[in-house]
């Protein structure tokens, strides 16, 4: 039995000089040390030897016990002293991570996307403009010239005389009509700027310019172009109605209202209590910018729109104050 203890002592020694790392240690101080260690076992057979050896045996396997409980402490000691502090010291490496805050496309741009989408279904072409735009572009190529009445519409930002934040996004169709011959067909999403702010006006909101010319476009085309439009955004319940109305840029023009997507025609505060709401201006595009563009106007015919796409949004999702889009609350912004 001593001779057994004595190899263990050895045993357990030669071991510790194999191992390098805290967990080898600790495993290690277990399976000699610990409640059903090699050591321990040992110490519990004691008590069943002849009463003679039990004395010096039970001396030697103390002090062997002593010796490797001092081994295996200094171990420790120097492993702690010698050693960075890792990351798993400080915290926990096993608790779940907390999750990234995903980004979001605002309403605004997904709803400008599927419009953008039906119509490029029906072959439109996607371009931009500038925001910045001269007033040549914004107004006068618009058959809107200077102190024309029309301009009272629209509550001009000036940059400087002759520049302004385009009050819509009709001046694309110039800048397009100015850069290609037709046939165009064409869609302009884009930012719009007026004086304006209140429940359904921001100074800053977002339209879209539809332009279609070549031979043979008539007023026919257009209604079966937004009809369609209308009820993919919508549905194919949303009826049209086509009102009589003007702009300068196109004769004759129209306001396309639709039937009240939330009273469906009933009447409500929404379309108040007409049952229609307007959603888009339109109309044959007026010979006088062909002219200035140098478009044939015997030989070609077209149609423009224009709409708001916060009014399309407000409709869509029920909203009633534009101004949510700009807020930028995220319990607002993370339904969409
Ligand atoms: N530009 C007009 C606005 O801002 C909307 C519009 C009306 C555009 C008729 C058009 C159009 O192209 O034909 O109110």
């Amino acid at each position: 039995m001593k001779e057994e203890v004595k190899k263990v002592e050895q045993e357990a020694l030669n071991a510790l000089k194999e191992v390098s790392d805290l967990a080898g240690i600790r495993a290690l101080k277990s399976r000699f040390l610990g409640r059903n260690g090699i050591l321990t076992g040992l110490l519990r057979k004691i008590s069943r030897l002849p009463p003679e050896e039990r004395p010096e045996t039970g001396r030697l396997a103390n002090e062997v016990k002593k010796r490797l409980e001092q081994a295996f402490g200094k171990a420790l000691q120097a492993f702690e002293a010698g050693r960075e502090e890792t990351p798993a010291d400080v915290l926990d490496v096993t608790l779940p991570g907390r999750p990234l805050a995903m980004g979001r496309v605002h309403p605004i741009t997904q709803v400008s996307h599927t419009i953008c989408q039906i119509f490029q279904r029906l072959g439109f072409e996607i371009v931009e403009g500038p925001d910045v735009e001269l007033d040549y572009y914004n107004f006068e190529a618009l058959n809107i010239p200077r102190d024309h009445p029309a301009r009272d519409m629209q509550d001009t930002f000036y940059i400087s005389e002759n520049t302004v934040l385009r009050t819509h996004t009709s001046p694309i169709q110039v800048r397009v009509m100015e850069s290609q011959p037709p046939p165009v067909r064409i869609i302009a999403p884009g930012k719009a700027y007026r004086v304006d702010s209140d429940v359904s006006h921001t100074p800053m909101f977002h339209q879209v310019e539809g332009l279609m010319v070549q031979e043979n476009i008539s007023f026919g085309d257009l209604k079966g172009i937004l009809t369609t439009f209308v009820h993919q955004i919508f549905d194919e319940e949303t009826s049209l109605r086509f009102r009589p109305s003007f702009f300068p840029f196109t004769e004759p023009s129209a306001e396309v209202d639709i039937l009240c997507v939330i009273c469906r025609g009933k009447g409500c505060r929404v379309c108040s209590h007409t049952g229609w709401l307007e959603v888009l201006g339109a109309g044959m595009v007026h010979p006088a910018v062909f002219e200035m563009i140098g478009y044939d106007t015997d030989r070609y015919t077209g149609f423009a729109f224009g709409m708001g796409i916060e009014r399309i949004a407000m409709l869509k999702y029920g909203i009633e104050d534009i101004r949510k889009f700009y807020e930028n609350d995220l319990r607002f912004l993370e339904q969409f």
